[in-house]
């Protein structure tokens, strides 16, 4: 968390809460993941569903599963006949989300696609309209260069964890994100703002 916990405890507490299916999942994960802190959470979770009422995709792209927390809080908000496809690289982790997935009521409209993103994405075609980035930082670059191509013209990117360097003193992952940020910044036919939810969240969208 990058604000202070007070003023992070009072914005879960006037968001609209989890549904009894992201409760759930959210406990499974507390008890069965070695770090459940990877979860996007209850505040994340819902602006990610937000952004999905308010963008209304067709289809929805994630890269970096975890348990399906965030993929879940998307496919709550999706409309008739979207569609969401989520990659993860880690077996466990993709086994636990298919059955959180299978365990919901989204089973048909969401797909799991195991191994490293940056092979999937490449046998992927779009377009998407929303796609989540939550996944390895040293590889931020490489996945907004791949996902691009497959993004709708009115799409938009979603990265998550861009204020992370300002919480956890790793500095591999420190430099991935200021590298990631700073390539952002430097692109001008793109256009995108930092919000401070959680470790940081981008939004990204082409410039018109
Ligand atoms: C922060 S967690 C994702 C959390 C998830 N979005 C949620 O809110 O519940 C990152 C996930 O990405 C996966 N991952 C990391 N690098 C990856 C890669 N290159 N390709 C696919 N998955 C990857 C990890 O195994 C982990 O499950």
């Amino acid at each position: 968390m990058i604000v202070r916990p007070t003023i992070e405890r009072y914005a879960r507490d006037h968001t609209t809460p989890p549904s009894p299916l992201l409760e759930t999942v959210a406990a499974t994960t507390e008890q069965a993941a070695e770090h459940p802190e990877m979860m996007t959470g209850a505040v994340e979770g819902a602006l990610l569903a937000m952004l999905v009422a308010l963008r209304r995709p067709r289809r929805i792209l994630e890269i970096g599963t975890f348990t399906g927390y965030s993929a879940l809080s998307m496919a709550e908000a999706m409309p008739a006949g979207c569609r969401l496809v989520t990659l993860e690289a880690d077996a466990r982790h993709a086994d636990l989300a298919r059955r959180h997935i299978a365990a919901s009521p989204y089973a048909d409209r969401i797909e799991v696609r195991e191994g490293p993103a940056l092979d999937t994405l490449a046998g992927l075609s779009g377009p998407f309209d929303l796609v989540f980035i939550d996944a390895d930082k040293p590889s931020y670059i490489r996945f907004l260069e791949a996902v691009l191509p497959l993004l709708d013209p009115l799409g938009v990117v979603a990265v998550d964890n861009v204020l992370h360097f300002a919480i956890t003193p790793d500095a591999t992952d420190a430099a991935a994100i200021e590298a990631f940020n700073a390539y952002v910044a430097s692109r001008a036919d793109l256009v995108q703002v930092v919000l401070t939810v959680r470790a940081g969240l981008m939004l990204i969208r082409r410039a018109d």
